[in-house]
C-alpha cells in the first residue's frame, strides 16, 4: 500500500509499504477514504524528530470501511463506516471506566512513563503505524473505533478522531460559565473549533489569539473579538471586556511550538538536529519549550479562573511561573483528548444545520501523493493552510 512515512526532520515521504495484518484476535483492519494532518504532526516533523525512525508511518485522524476483522470482534462487520480515534483504548480498564481513554492501562507505554498507545505518534507513544495510508490496522478495535452513518460526507464525521472531542474537552476543562468570557490562544484547528464550541455551548464570549491572518478571519465569526497579535495586546483587549478583571477561562490550543520565544526556539531546532539519543535526552529533560502561549494564559486568566491546555508540551525542566499561578489560584487543567468519552455529546450536533460548520472545515483536500508538500506548506502556515485532508 502508499503510506505517508517519517524520514527525517523536516522530511517525509509517501511510500509502498506491506499492507497491515491482522496480528492480534483484537484487532480490524480498515480501508482508510479520508484522513487528516494535524498540528501535532508538526511536532514530528520537527521537534520531537529524535523519537522517530525512518519509515514509520504518520498519521493519527482516520476514517474508512472495515476491510477484516480479527476473530474475537464480534460489534463491527466488514463494510461498517467508522472513525478511529487517534488514542488507542481498550474499554475495559479503570481509566477506560473512569473516561480517561487517553490514560488506558491496557495501552500505556510503561516504559516511556506515557499514557495510552496513540497511532503515528513516536517511540514515545507505542510506535503504532499510522492512518496516512491507504490501510490502518487497528489495533483494540472493540472499542478504537467510532461508528457513523452512510448518510453524509466522510468531512462531517472525520473530526471525531481528534478535532472535536480535543476541543469539546478543552472546552469542557476550562469550566466557563454560561455568558463568561474566554480567550482561545491559538486560532488552528483545535483553537478554531474551541472558539465554536465554546460559542454554541456556553453562549461565551470568546476572545481569539493568533498572529496568522486567514487563521484571525475564521474564527472572527464565532468571536466577541479577535486579537492579531503583531498589532494588539491580548492582556488589554481581555481586561478591555472584563472590567480589568481577565477571562473566566483560557484555553491554551498553541502548544511547544508557540512563537514569540526565540532562545526556546533555537534549543528546540538544536535539538532536532542532534542524533537522537542527545536530541532525546535534550527534549526530555533539558526544557526547551516554548512557553509563549502558556505564559500569556497565565496573564489573561483572572484570579480564581481557569486554564485549559490542549497545546501539546514537551521536557521536564521548562521555568513555569508557579509564583503567579499560586498567587491567582488559578486551576489548570490538561491532557490529550479523551476521544470515547466526547462522542455521544458531540454526535447529536453532527446534522445538517452543522453548527459547528464541521463540512466546511478543511482549506485543503489532497490525494496522499500531496502529503510531503503539505507538510511543508502546514508548517509555514502558507497558502491559507489551516487543514487538510488527504484522500488516499
Ligand atoms: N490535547 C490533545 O489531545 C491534542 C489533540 C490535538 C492537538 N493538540 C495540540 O493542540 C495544539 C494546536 O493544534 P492545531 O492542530 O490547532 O495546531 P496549529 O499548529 O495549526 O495551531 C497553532 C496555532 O497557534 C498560533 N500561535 C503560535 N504561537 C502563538 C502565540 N504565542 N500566541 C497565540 N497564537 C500562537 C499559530 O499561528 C497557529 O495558528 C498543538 O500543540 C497540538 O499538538 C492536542
Ligand atoms: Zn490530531
Ligand atoms: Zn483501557
Amino acid at each position: 500500500m502508499r503510506a505517508v512515512t517519517w524520514q527525517g526532520r523536516r522530511k517525509v515521504s509517501v511510500d509502498n509499504v506491506p499492507d497491515p495484518t491482522i496480528k492480534e484476535s483484537n484487532d480490524a483492519i480498515i480501508r482508510v477514504t479520508s484522513t487528516n494532518i494535524c498540528g501535532s504532526d508538526l511536532h514530528l516533523y520537527e521537534v520531537l524528530g529524535a523519537f522517530m525512525n525512518p519509515g514509520d508511518i504518520l498519521g493519527h485522524e482516520a476514517m474508512g470501511v472495515v476491510e477484516e476483522v480479527g476473530r474475537d470482534i464480534d460489534n463491527l462487520n466488514v463494510g461498517d463506516r467508522v472513525v478511529i480515534p487517534f488514542n488507542i483504548s481498550c474499554g475495559q480498564c479503570f481509566m477506560c471506566d473512569h473516561g480517561l481513554q487517553s490514560q488506558c492501562e491496557t495501552t500505556q507505554n510503561r516504559d516511556q512513563g506515557t499514557g495510552a498507545a496513540l497511532f503515528g505518534y513516536s517511540t514515545l507513544y507505542g510506535e503504532v503505524a499510522g492512518g496516512q495510508a491507504e490501510y490502518l490496522r487497528v489495533p483494540q478495535a472493540q472499542y478504537t473505533h467510532i461508528k457513523v452513518p452512510d448518510d453524509a460526507p466522510d468531512e462531517r464525521y472525520v473530526y471525531l478522531s481528534d478535532v472535536l472531542p480535543t476541543a469539546w474537552q478543552a472546552v469542557e476543562y476550562a469550566d466557563v460559565p454560561d455568558g463568561g468570557t474566554i480567550a482561545v490562544v491559538g486560532l488552528g484547528p483545535i483553537g478554531s473549533m474551541a472558539c465554536r464550541i465554546a460559542a454554541h455551548r456556553k453562549r461565551a464570549r470568546v476572545i481569539g489569539v493568533d498572529l496568522v491572518d486567514e487563521r484571525l478571519d475564521r474564527a472572527r465569526p464565532y468571536c466577541a473579538e479577535v486579537v492579531d497579535l503583531r498589532r494588539d495586546d491580548a492582556e488589554e483587549v481581555v481586561q478591555s471586556y472584563t472590567e480589568g478583571r481577565g477571562a473566566d477561562a483560557v484555553i491554551d490550543a498553541v502548544g511547544m511550538e508557540a512563537h514569540g520565544s526565540p532562545v526556546a526556539e533555537a534549543a528546540q531546532t538544536a535539538s532536532g538536529f542532534l542524533p537522537s539519543p542527545v536530541g532525546r535526552a535534550v527534549m526530555k529533560h533539558a526544557g526547551v519549550d516554548r512557553l509563549a502561549a502558556f505564559n500569556s494564559a497565565i496573564a489573561m486568566v483572572r484570579r480564581g479562573g481557569t486554564i485549559s491546555l490542549s497545546g501539546v508540551y514537551g521536557g521536564a525542566a521548562s521555568p513555569v511561573n508557579l509564583m503567579t499561578l499560586f498567587d491567582k489560584q488559578i486551576q489548570l487543567r490538561m491532557g490529550q483528548a479523551n476521544v470515547k468519552k466526547w462522542i455521544p455529546d458531540i454526535l447529536p450536533l453532527l446534522t445538517d444545520e452543522d453548527p459547528l460548520g464541521v463540512e466546511q472545515f478543511a482549506t485543503h483536500r489532497l490525494p496522499l501523493s500531496a502529503a510531503p508538500d503539505a507538510y511543508e506548506t502546514f508548517q509555514k502556515k502558507e497558502d491559507g493552510m489551516v487543514k487538510v485532508v488527504l484522500r488516499p
